[in-house]
C-alpha cells in the first residue's frame, strides 16, 4: 500500500484521479485543498508521497520537512520542475517523478488560440457585441498567412506549436540549444535572427537560471516592430517591466500570456471580491491588445486524463522499485 497526500486539489483533479484509481487498489489517495508549502508541509506526515502541481513552493525548506515527515516520494502532477529544490531532494533520498509530455498539443494550441485571440481582438469584440456595438474600430489584424514565426524552444510544445503554425502557412523559425530532427521544415536560425524576422514569436524553454528574463528591453529592442509576442512557459522568461515599457512603446502589436511573473497567488484562484495588492497584472490588463488567461495551457480533458494516468503509474513504479524515465535528477 502506498498512502499519497494529494496537495492543492481542486474538483477537476479528483473526478480525474478518482476515476482512474479504482483501477490500483494498492493507491491510497487523501486530498487537501492548501497547496503544499513549508506550512502545509508537516500535514504530510504518516504519508510516504506527495502529489504536488505547478504552484506549490517545493523549495528547501518544503523539501526538508517532508523528509523528516518520512515522504520518500514527490510525484508532480506537471511538466515543469522549476519550483522544486531537485538537488535537496535527491540527496536526502526523495524521489521526484513527473509527467513529461501529458499533451503538448493541449499548450500548443492555447498558445496558438491567445496569438490568434490578441491579433484579431477577439476579447474586446466579445464584450462590444453583448453591448450591442457593432463598430470594428481598434480591432483590424494582420494574416498570419506568409507570415514567419520564431519558436523559443522546440521541445514537445515548441514542435507541436511549430506545426501549427506551419499549417497557417507561415515561415517557421526556431531557437534551441537541441534541433528537433522531426522539424525538417522549420529553419534554426540564432536567437538574434529570430528575433529580428519573426511576426510571432511563441515561447516554450523552460525556466532556468540561464532563460530568466529572457525577454527584457535588451531583446526587445531586437525585435520586429509590430510583434505578436506569447508565452504560455512560465512567467519569469519574461520582465514585466520591460514588457510594459514595451507595449507603450507600441513596439508590439499584440500580447497573449497564459503565464506572468505575479500569477502565483491568483492561478486557479476565484479572487473576484478581493482588492488586488499589486498592479502589474492590472497595468498589463489595461492594454487594449494584451489578452490574459490563468496558466490555463494544460487544461483539456486528454490532459487531465494523460496527467491522472502517468502520475499513477509514476507511483506504482515507484512501490514495486522500478523506474519510468519520468524521474527529476
Ligand atoms: P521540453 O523539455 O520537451 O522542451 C523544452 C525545450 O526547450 C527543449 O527542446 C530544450 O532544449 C529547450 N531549451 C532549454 N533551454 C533553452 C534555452 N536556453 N534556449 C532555448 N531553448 C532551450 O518541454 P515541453 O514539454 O515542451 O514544455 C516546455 C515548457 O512549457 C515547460 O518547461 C513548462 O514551463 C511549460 N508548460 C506550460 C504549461 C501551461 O499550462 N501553460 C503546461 C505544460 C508546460
Amino acid at each position: 500500500m502506498l498512502k499519497i497526500l494529494f496537495y492543492d486539489t481542486k474538483s477537476y483533479d479528483k473526478d480525474s484521479f478518482e476515476e482512474k484509481r479504482l483501477q490500483y487498489p494498492e493507491l491510497e489517495i487523501d486530498y487537501l485543498k492548501s497547496e503544499l508549502t513549508p506550512a502545509t508541509a508537516r500535514l504530510s506526515k504518516g504519508y510516504e508521497a506527495v502529489c504536488a502541481f505547478v504552484n506549490c513552493e517545493i523549495g528547501t525548506a518544503t523539501v526538508r520537512l517532508l523528509h523528516e515527515n518520512g515522504v520518500r516520494l514527490i510525484l508532480l502532477r506537471c511538466a515543469g520542475f522549476n519550483h522544486v529544490d531537485i538537488e535537496k531532494a535527491n540527496a536526502l533520498g526523495i524521489k521526484v517523478m513527473r509527467v513529461p509530455g501529458y499533451s503538448p498539443e493541449a499548450v500548443a494550441e492555447h498558445a496558438m488560440a491567445l496569438a490568434l485571440a490578441a491579433n484579431r481582438r477577439i476579447h474586446k469584440a466579445y464584450v462590444r457585441v453583448r453591448e450591442n456595438d457593432f463598430s470594428l474600430g481598434g480591432m483590424l489584424g494582420f494574416n498570419f498567412y506568409r507570415k514567419t514565426a520564431g519558436i523559443v524552444g522546440t521541445g514537445k510544445i515548441g514542435a507541436a506549436m511549430a506545426r501549427l503554425c506551419h499549417g497557417f502557412g507561415m515561415e517557421v523559425l526556431g531557437f534551441d540549444k537541441y534541433q528537433n530532427p522531426e522539424l525538417d521544415f522549420v529553419k534554426y536560425v540564432t536567437m538574434d535572427e529570430l528575433l529580428s524576422r519573426s511576426d510571432l514569436v511563441s515561447l516554450h524553454c523552460p525556466l532556468t537560471d540561464e532563460t530568466y528574463h529572457l525577454i527584457s528591453r535588451e531583446t526587445i529592442r531586437k525585435m520586429k516592430d509590430g510583434v505578436i509576442l506569447v508565452n504560455t512557459s512560465r512567467g519569469g522568461l519574461v520582465k514585466t517591466e520591460d514588457l510594459i515599457e514595451g507595449i507603450r512603446a507600441r513596439k508590439f502589436f499584440a500580447v497573449g500570456l497564459d503565464v506572468y511573473e505575479e500569477e502565483k497567488r491568483n492561478v486557479f484562484e476565484d479572487r473576484s471580491d478581493e482588492i488586488l495588492e499589486s498592479s502589474v497584472t492590472a497595468r498589463l490588463l489595461s492594454f487594449p491588445n494584451v489578452v490574459i488567461t490563468s496558466h490555463q495551457g494544460f487544461f483539456t480533458q486528454e490532459a487531465l486524463n494523460a496527467i491522472s494516468e502517468t502520475t499513477l503509474e509514476n507511483a506504482m513504479a515507484f512501490m514495486n522499485g522500478e523506474s519510468t524515465g519520468n524521474e527529476v535528477k
